[in-house]
């Protein structure tokens, strides 16, 4: 059995749903249900014993420690996180709480049960911003810059530091911009299909020209089991699409793909302290581990319309409630 926290969240429940349909190890998935949370993530999965859904916070100590004595998964993989840079922005302790103190509260109860591997699922953002040219490696220094990043790097401190300190096998990955199913639509991609589909207004930070890269959430995924199986402790694996875009062209794209016309497209305020570029040197895990990004963008944002397209219901229901509340807040209704 492996255990996966935030496995009900976008990435972690692609990893979940991707991981049974490859093999019969067992699950244990351990998921707060914040907003991000959705168990219809998961509806493919009901009645699969092999799914065995916990819902908790990483950061209960005396949970975590009963799971690990219960189920002795063999590795751990970490998902959970609060994970928007607006909400960061917005208020940063739940970050410092789930981001930093969650994975301590895993960290010492991976050590204390003896799980063999601890995997960290991190983000290129801990490197901080780009100028026009160059890309992070592994060595690249750590400068975050917003109150995600700047949790996520302690995170990742606190990973390297058990490994160091106490022998731990940690391994820990850090990737670019994900995109595909199941994501939250507060996030950019989903959320500019989310308007465009209704023809609402498209809402482009700044001048539009910052630049991410985007890889397909399985790919990512498949990186992450490339890492878990043969990964060696103590090893960062950066992760990444190969597919720079600015904002801007990324809009572009999607509204061509959908045909709805730019007009949709609307400047609004820049995010405060926003990372200007994100770019992958995704060698080592290419070289070391054999892994490299299976879909191109020209084959994955097609899928990943359709399936927006096709699950209006998930979506109109994760559109509701808390998210709307949250929506007024950053947009202004
Ligand atoms: P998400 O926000 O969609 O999901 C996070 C999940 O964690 C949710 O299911 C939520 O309920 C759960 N969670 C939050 N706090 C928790 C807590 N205290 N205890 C237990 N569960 C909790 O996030 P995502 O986009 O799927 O990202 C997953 C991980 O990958 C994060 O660690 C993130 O930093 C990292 N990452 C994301 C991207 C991306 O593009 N989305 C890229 C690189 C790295
Ligand atoms: O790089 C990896 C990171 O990618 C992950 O660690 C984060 O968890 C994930 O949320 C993502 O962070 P970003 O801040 O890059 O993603 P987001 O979708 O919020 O924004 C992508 C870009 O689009 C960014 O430059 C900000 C911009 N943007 C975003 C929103 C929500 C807009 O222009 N308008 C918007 O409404």
């Amino acid at each position: 059995m492996i255990l996966v926290t935030g496995g009900a969240g976008f990435i972690g429940s692609n990893f979940v749903l991707d991981w049974l349909a490859a093999n019969d190890e067992p699950v244990l998935n351990l998921d707060a249900l914040t907003y991000a949370g959705n168990l219809e993530n998961l509806a493919a999965l009901a009645g699969d014993a092999r799914h065995v859904f916990v819902h908790g916070d990483i950061c209960d100590r005396a949970l975590v420690d009963r799971l690990l004595t219960e189920h002795r998964p063999r590795a751990l993989v970490h998902f959970a996180a609060e994970s928007h840079v607006d909400r960061s922005i917005q208020s940063g302790l739940p970050f410092v709480t789930t981001n930093v103190a969650g994975t301590q509260v895993l960290l010492d109860a991976a050590r204390r049960h003896g799980t063999q591997r601890f995997l960290h699922v991190s983000t290129d953002e801990v490197y901080g911003s780009l100028g026009e040219t160059g890309a992070f490696r592994e060595d690249t220094p750590l400068a975050p810059n917003s109150p995600y990043s700047a949790s996520k790097a302690g995170s990742d401190m606190l990973v390297r530091a058990a490994q160091h300190t106490h022998g731990m096998d940690c391994v820990i990955t850090r990737c670019s911009n994900n995109y595909g199913p199941f994501q939250f639509p507060e996030k950019f991609l989903p959320l500019m299909l989310a308007n465009a589909q209704e023809d609402k207004p498209i809402p482009v930070y700044g001048d539009g020209q910052q630049v991410r890269d985007w890889l397909y959430v399985r790919d990512h995924c498949e990186a992450i089991l490339a890492a878990l199986e043969k990964g060696k402790s103590g090893e960062v694996y950066n992760i990444g699409g190969n597919n720079e875009l600015k904002n801007l062209e990324l809009v572009k794209k999607v509204l061509a793909a959908l045909g709805k016309p730019e007009s949709l497209i609307t400047y609004v305020k820049d995010r405060p302290g926003h990372d200007r570029r994100y770019a992958i040197d995704a060698a080592k895990i290419r070289r070391e581990l054999g892994w490299s990004p299976r879909f191109t963008f020209e084959q994955a944002l097609p899928l990943t319309i359709r399936w927006y397209q096709s699950n209006g219901a998930w979506l109109q229901r994760v559109r509701s409630g808390a998210y709307r509340e949250y929506y007024a807040r950053q947009y202004g209704g």
